[in-house]
């Protein structure tokens, strides 16, 4: 089996798991990592090179790809970089916080003929495949709504993450964009978008400047709809996705943790991730508030994910890693390994966060011009 030999930019809670994974992965080895902070750390625990220079790290010959794991507002240049330097890319979502951006990013890597996958974890958990399936074999009718909620309350920070800053993490919608790219996965791409909400109640030194609540409807074609919420200024909190069709329903539920199928014959269960273990572990994670993620609870350098999201993340480098080494990547998968799923989102949320500056119903072909 040939080798392949992965870059990693920006080695911080995420980036140095995903780097630690693709070297448990047969033929597959970190060689070098680029982060301003804490290159040198990992460098030594994986025993790899650092570089301080995005092309030279791309145009190394034993770089045949780059994972991007670097601050939302700073994913653009490395997945540029890569392109130019025809290596494929796996870029950690929200790939970039405006439309304009990530059609950039698409149409660089596409004409540079290199894969651009983006991290959109919830494609990879069994209870959304699961879901997925249901759906496909008829089990729930023909999908109508589809209503998500990921919220929490955030207590005062004793120092502010750069995930709290809406001009670096693009604030909830676009820091937590899986919900919308599950729906989106479930549904198709939006139509038009509408969004109400603000910063209700985190004003002040010990919190970011994003908005704290948000309310998200979404039309679709053929009389469908969705709707979203977002935040950190709800004390009940909620970490779901329902979805709701002509003959039954599907809960795939993040935070009391399992999978619900509902028809006429009753409920049956089903896992969001690979074992009851780790569903069990995420419900413990989210009753006791601990510092994982979540909708108001962030990783930071030197942590390292829970078994849940490791186990997600070990799926995510398996597949890019086969891709790379020429596996069929289906249909279904397809808009997710060439950027354009995650650049379809991005023209949701950008549509979505129009709709709230100028406080009316926004297309999304407004933001695509197509
Ligand atoms: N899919 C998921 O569930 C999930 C979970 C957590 C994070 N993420 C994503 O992973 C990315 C990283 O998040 P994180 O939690 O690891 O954040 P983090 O703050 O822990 O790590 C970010 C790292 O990037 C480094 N960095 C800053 N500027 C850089 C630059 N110009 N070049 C290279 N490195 C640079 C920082 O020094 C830091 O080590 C983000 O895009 C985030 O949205 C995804």
């Amino acid at each position: 089996m040939k080798t392949l030999g992965y870059a990693v930019a920006g080695t911080g809670y995420f980036g140095a798991e995903l780097a630690r994974i693709i070297n448990t992965l047969e033929g597959a080895r970190v060689v070098a990592v680029l982060d301003p902070d804490n290159a040198e750390t990992i460098a030594r625990e994986l025993n790899c090179d650092v570089e301080t220079d995005l092309d030279a790290l791309c145009a190394r010959p034993d770089v045949d790809a780059l994972i991007v794991a670097t601050p939302n507002y700073l994913h653009k240049e490395p997945v540029l970089a890569a392109a130019r330097n025809k290596k494929s890319v796996f870029c950690e979502k929200p790939i970039a916080l405006k439309f304009e951006d990530c059609d950039e990013m698409v149409k660089a890597c596409d004409e540079n003929g290199v894969t651009f996958m983006a991290g959109h974890v919830m494609n990879f958990f069994k209870g959304v495949r699961t879901a997925k399936k249901l759906i496909n074999e008829g089990r729930i009718g023909k999908v109508l709504y589809c209503h998500s909620a990921r919220n929490g309350w955030e207590p005062p920070q004793p120092s502010v993450s750069w995930k709290k800053i809406r001009a670096k993490s693009g604030g909830h919608l676009y820091h937590h964009i899986h919900e919308l790219d599950c729906i989106q996965f479930i549904m198709g791409p939006a139509k038009e978008v509408t969004m109400m909400g603000g910063n209700v109640a985190h004003e002040g030194e010990q919190f970011g400047d994003e908005d704290d609540l948000l309310l998200i409807t979404l039309g679709f074609d053929n009389n469908t709809y969705a709707m979203v919420e977002y935040g950190s200024a709800f004390h009940w909190s909620e970490h779901y996705v329902l979805i709701q069709g002509t003959e039954g329903a599907i809960r795939l539920d993040m935070k009391d943790v399992g999978g619900t199928l509902r028809t006429k014959a009753g409920d049956e269960h089903f896992l969001i991730h690979e074992t009851q273990e780790e569903d069990d572990e995420r419900t413990y994670i989210y009753n006791h508030a601990l510092e994982q993620d979540g909708a108001v609870m962030y990783g930071r350098p030197g942590r390292r994910p829970p078994t849940w999201l490791s186990s997600i993340m070990k799926n995510e480098m398996r597949y890019f890693d086969s891709v790379l080494r020429g596996a069929e990547v289906t249909q279904e998968f397809r808009p997710l390994l060439n950027g354009k799923a995650a650049r379809a989102v991005i023209a949701t949320a950008d549509a979505a966060t129009r709709s709230l500056n100028e406080n009316r119903r926004v297309r999304v072909s407004e933001i695509t011009g197509a």
